[in-house]
């Protein structure tokens, strides 16, 4: 996203989905007078980029699934489903906003290390395209649930291909230590044996090995195990006929060239499984959603202590926790910059917490008491992730598109919070 046109005038200088940004806190206080934050996102880039990310892989015909725990905002959903993606859950939650969200069973896929009884009766029930088993144990767990649906549930097994990927090991999957995934020589195994679960069609191989990725050599080694596993598999008797690929396609948080380079891997991939007769999934999230999304802050108070200033938002870590849980860096703007010498400042939450800091020292021009910033690429694994954590409500979601605004999701209240209490006797 380029949201600025610096040939506007200042109050336009920002602009998201044909709406001035300086606009939108004004107007969702006409309906929210306490916002000083709130979540705004561009649906007609979100959609450009989803169109891109299809088009890119369009020879492969893939089931491209929007990983909804990067952002599951139902309007969001809605134009990616427009678009053309099907939708990644993780849960049961998930599975059910993507069904009212639009998305048929065909266009469904859930994921997930820690699957309950309910996930597996949901599925069997409603009907998913694939399934992505992360243990041998699960295959019981969903072979009773469609035994009893009497329905066939397509499971893909979602191996550890042992690949370590750079980045913060908060977000690397496909290492020997992550959690994540089975051992290639028990997924041959399990296919081999697929007999033993006789609702399930065991018949793909899923590999996800991180996220924030921004190389090609960790995609394409994935890749090459799982094209190796699928051979072998066939070998022994049970041939593939799915493999999904996963997400992790990174993008630059600092606006640049460095992102995943999804044109170059796109080909390289056509190129190299021309001829191969699988069907083949893709769980993108970040790159689609993050750089349509910004967390707009309204400045609490600049505060200098010795040479130090500090500008502190109406946003916390509670909102937005990338950089205190991962050191992720983002390019933080003012919407409607000031003119004057650029200086230092630490851009921080007003929580309780060291680590409630955006930004320990970025170059800024004048800020003052009022003023709005922008926290860019934050349309993934923002709201996502927000807390409740120092009693603050979740803020708004407002979204974008030729030239209207809409609140999507209103701000919860200090009375939502303060409601949020029961007194239901279970055990006497
Ligand atoms: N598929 C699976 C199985 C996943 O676990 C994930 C993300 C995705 C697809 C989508 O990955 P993406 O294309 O968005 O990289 N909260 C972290 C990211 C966690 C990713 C979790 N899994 C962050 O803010 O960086």
């Amino acid at each position: 996203m380029k949201p600025f046109r610096a040939d506007a005038p200042a109050a336009a200088r920002f602009v998201m989905g044909g709406v001035a940004a300086d606009h939108m806190l004004p107007a969702l206080r006409t309906l929210e007078p306490d916002a000083r934050a709130c979540w705004a996102y561009d649906l007609d880039v979100f959609e450009q980029r989803a169109r891109r990310f299809l088009e890119l892989f369009a020879p492969l015909r893939p089931l491209a699934a929007f990983a909804l725990k990067a952002n599951a905002l139902p309007v969001l959903l809605e134009r990616a489903r427009g678009a053309g993606l099907g939708a990644d859950a993780g849960s049961l939650g998930e599975l059910e906003i993507a069904k009212r969200a639009g998305f048929a069973p065909e266009q469904r896929v859930l994921n997930g290390n820690g699957r309950t009884p309910e996930e597996a009766d949901w599925v069997a029930r409603e009907g998913v395209a694939l399934v992505n088993a992360d243990s041998l144990g699960e295959l019981d767990l969903l072979e009773r649930a469609a035994g009893k649906a009497s329905r066939s549930i397509r499971v893909a097994l979602r191996v550890n291909p042992g690949i370590e990927t750079p980045g913060h090991r908060y977000v690397a999957t496909g290492g020997e230590d992550a959690k994540f995934g089975i051992a290639p020589v028990e997924a041959l195994e399990a296919w081999a044996g697929r007999a033993r679960w006789p609702h399930l069609a065991l018949e793909g191989v899923h590999v996800h090995v991180g996220s924030q990725i921004v190389d090609v050599p960790s995609l394409e080694r994935a890749l090459e195990i799982s094209l190796e596993l699928a051979t072998e598999s066939a070998k022994r008797g049970a041939p593939l006929r799915v493999v999904n690929l996963g997400g992790g396609f990174g993008i630059d948080y600092q606006g640049g060239e460095r992102g995943f380079p999804l044109d170059a891997w796109a080909a390289k991939l056509i190129a190299r499984v021309r001829g191969l007769e699988f069907e083949w999934l893709l769980e993108p999230g970040r790159w689609i959603a993050a750089p349509c999304g910004v967390l707009l802050a309204e400045v609490l108070a600049v505060k200098r202590r010795g040479a130090r200033r500090f500008v502190v938002l109406a946003a916390g870590m509670n909102d937005l926790i990338r950089p205190a849980l991962y050191h992720a860096s983002h390019r933080i703007v003012p919407i409607a910059p000031r003119e004057g010498p650029h200086a230092p400042a630490a851009v921080v939450g007003p929580v309780c917490e060291s680590s409630d800091v955006f930004a320990a020292e970025i170059e800024l021009p004048p800020i003052e008491t009022g003023d709005v910033l922008a926290i860019l690429d934050a349309g993934a694994y923002g709201a996502a992730m927000a807390s409740n954590y120092n009693g603050r409500g979740r803020l708004a979601e407002v979204v974008a598109s030729e030239g209207s605004l809409t609140r999507a999701r209103a701000g919860e209240t200090t009375e939502d919070l303060a409601a949020r209490r029961s007194n239901d006797s279970l055990l006497k």
